[in-house]
């Protein structure tokens, strides 16, 4: 008797070379050309990756996998595959006339789809349901190809997109893994950190208003271990470009890797945010950067973080003087 998450693993690695297959025929053609031309990967890429064509067409997949392999469709339906029709009976299949990049657990299992349209539909991407395989929020993109080099490089590095990722391995960065559009949680970061001696995590989300949310949002997540320095985040945003594969199509690995040097740490990079996001010679405005960063520092544990911090922030607000120091130390 074989469980109900081993049947599943199964329809979905079929699925998956389905999918590879697909893009090997005369109607994936469209879709070869966008990944070749339009993404610019090499045939090794798509390869290690498995990157697929998923038809057009409302049951070619239903069809495949119940009525010529036999499996029951509500298991099929169990692995995010097809949808119950709304009226009547029956099943369409989820992914249709999409590239399709599929999604592993870190043991390499193909455990989802994650999948982009060619032709600017909306949405842009689609991805798996939840299943009883499948999570969102836990999973991370790549990591079942990253891992090694994530605990021999002593660093990982997040980012937002599948081509993200593609990208920063084939540039032979490949300690880089993906969220799967959401922002990053304490789940996902544990998971990260069982590879990692130093805890070094870079958070490289797209340089526009989404990516800085999302950012954000990931700090707050991660608040307890970052205060804690239970993880050492820093957080990179590319200056031209949106996005790593973009700044990849442009610039070196070796680029690449300077800005991760030169990252911020979370912190210095809420405190840069805050100022450059206030006008210091309004006095009001000077006062709620001040609230905001005392705010910040003030549930720093470590007492010498804080004096770090507290002489740091009175010299960027422009108040080396011992005044401010002394006001940020009292109000702690
Ligand atoms: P982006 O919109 O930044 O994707 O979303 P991208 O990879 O840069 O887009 P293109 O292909 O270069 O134009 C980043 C990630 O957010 C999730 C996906 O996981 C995507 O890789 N996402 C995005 C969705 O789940 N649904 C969407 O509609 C858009
Ligand atoms: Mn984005
Ligand atoms: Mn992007
Ligand atoms: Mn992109
Ligand atoms: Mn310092």
């Amino acid at each position: 008797e074989i469980s109900l998450k081993e049947q599943l693993y199964e329809i979905l690695a079929l699925t998956c070379s389905f999918y590879e297959h697909a893009l090997r025929q005369p109607t994936g053609q469209a879709a070869l050309e966008y990944a070749v031309h339009k993404r610019g990967l090499d045939q090794a890429t798509i390869q290690q990756f498995q990157i697929g064509y998923a038809p057009a067409g409302w049951q070619v997949l239903y069809r495949y996998l119940v009525e010529q392999k036999g499996y029951p469709a509500s298991l099929v339906e169990q692995a995010g595959l097809i949808v119950p029709r709304n009226q009547g009976d029956g099943y369409y299949d989820r992914f249709r006339d999409r590239l399709v990049i599929p999604i592993h657990d870190p043991q390499g299992r193909v455990v989802g789809f994650g999948s982009r349209t060619l032709t600017n539909e909306e949405p842009k991407y689609l991805n798996s349901p939840e299943t009883p395989l499948f999570s969102k929020g836990k999973l991370l993109f790549g990591l079942d190809k990253a891992r090694h080099s994530i605990a021999k490089q002593d660093q990982a590095i997040v980012v937002e997109g599948y081509f993200d990722v593609i990208a920063l391995h084939r540039a032979g960065i490949t300690q880089a893994v993906a969220t799967l559009g959401t922002a990053l949680s304490k789940e996902q970061v544990r998971q990260l950190l069982r590879y990692l001696d130093s805890k070094q995590v870079i958070l490289n989300f797209d340089a526009d208003k989404a990516g800085e949310k999302a950012a954000q949002r990931a700090i707050g997540e991660v608040a307890d271990l970052a205060y804690s320095g239970d993880v050492q985040l820093r957080i990179l945003t590319i200056p031209q470009g949106k996005d790593p594969d973009e700044f990849l199509q442009q610039h070196s690995a070796q680029d690449y890797l300077n800005l991760v040097t030169a990252a911020p740490l979370w912190l210095d990079w809420q405190i840069q945010g805050l100022l450059d996001t206030h006008d210091l010679s309004q006095a009001d405005q000077f006062q709620d950067v001040t609230h905001k960063i005392t705010a910040l520092l003030g549930k720093l544990p470590s007492a010498t973080l804080r004096s770090h911090y507290i002489h740091r922030c009175a010299e960027l607000l422009g108040q080396g003087d011992t005044r401010l120091t002394l006001r940020l130390e009292e109000s702690l």
